[in-house]
């Protein structure tokens, strides 16, 4: 195996199944996200967007399967932005849920905006902070200069998003900017992944990471291995995503058949009613006639006694005339 790789250290963690999946761009960076927690170990990590908590799952995950000492704090208004689109209560329920139920005993959720979160941080004491709010130049600046002297020594900024060049984003030249300075390492898939090294001291495998970014050979093979990863985690999610909306269907399907079955059975029962209703009428309408037909009789009769009687009277005046 190549050298790089090997110092690397990379363990069977990317290949981990994921616990928590849901619609995020940040589905193919989970394996990397395994992989940084292990030679990272931080103390105390911090995500700036959180959204439905695909970033901060894999962290959490993390956490719990490698048994780390961490502290991990998840901020966001849970409202949206611009970018990720605005979004109702139900997006903080899930999440919420989700860590009361796994991860309360290091994580906590700080619902506000990241510069109301920063007076709780002090400076020097952030091992990892996960920068993925508002992907415009101007907000995505401002987090990292706010948040910068929160890092410790050991510091590791992951931008996200910096592969995407639409919409507004401005990210990207964010990251042009800071590569520069800061030894770092860069994916291009899952819409781009920065790695930042603020810090001084980096364990020998994220000294490669960044080594090997000046060496487009290596860069490339890490890049591939990592995407090839990511790839299969977003495989997994589509392939769920299908059987929910097949799910849905089949639901929707019963649904429309039970609302058919009930119309037909009341197509049914009106069809009787009105059968009776016609049969009663029917009925009624062959007495009528009946009855008319009688009164008829009743009156030919009538008509022909009287016929009788005006004859009788007309023979005896006739007789009296005589
Ligand atoms: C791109 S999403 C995060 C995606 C998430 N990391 C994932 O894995 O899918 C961005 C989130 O940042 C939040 N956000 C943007 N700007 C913010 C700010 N200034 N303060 C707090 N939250 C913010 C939005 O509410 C949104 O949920």
């Amino acid at each position: 195996m190549d050298k790089t790789i090997i110092d690397l250290d990379i363990g069977n963690e990317i290949d981990w199944v994921p616990s928590y999946l849901a619609e995020s761009a940040w589905l193919e960076h989970i394996p990397f996200a395994f992989w940084l927690m292990k030679t990272l170990k931080p103390r105390l990590l911090v995500e700036l967007g959180t959204h439905w908590g695909v970033s901060y799952s894999a962290f959490c995950q993390s956490i719990e399967q490698l048994q780390l000492d961490s502290r991990s704090f998840a901020v966001d208004t849970w409202a949206g932005d611009e970018h990720a689109g605005y979004y109702g209560e139900e997006v903080f329920s899930s999440i919420n849920i989700l860590n009361q139920t796994h991860w309360r005993r290091f994580s906590s959720l700080l619902r506000m905006s990241f510069a109301e979160a920063r007076q709780y941080f002090s400076d020097g004491e952030i091992d990892l902070l996960h920068i993925d709010g508002l992907h415009t130049y101007e907000a995505a600046s401002d987090d990292f200069m706010l948040w910068k002297k929160t890092l410790s020594q050991y510091g590791v900024v992951l931008f996200h998003d910096i592969n995407v060049r639409e919409r507004g984003f401005g990210i990207w030249r964010l990251w042009q900017d800071l590569k520069n300075d800061y030894p770092h390492f860069e994916f291009s898939h899952g819409h781009g992944l920065g790695v930042l090294g603020v810090g001084q001291e980096f364990s020998a495998p994220l000294k490669t990471l960044f080594a090997a970014s000046s060496c487009s050979v290596q860069a490339a093979k890490i890049r591939n291995l990592f995407a090839a990863r990511g790839e299969g985690v977003q495989l997994r999610w589509d392939f769920r995503r299908v059987g929910l909306h097949l799910q849905k269907i089949e639901e929707e399907k019963n649904i429309s058949n039970l609302t058919v079955r009930q119309l037909k059975e009341k197509a049914e029962i009106l069809q009787s009613n009105f059968d009776s209703e016609i049969n009663c009428l029917s009925k009624d309408l062959r007495e009528a006639r009946d009855n008319i037909a009688k009164d008829q009789i009743k009156i030919s009769k009538m008509v022909e006694s009287l016929e009788h009687q005006k004859l009788s009277l007309k023979i005896n005046n006739d007789e009296l005339e005589s």
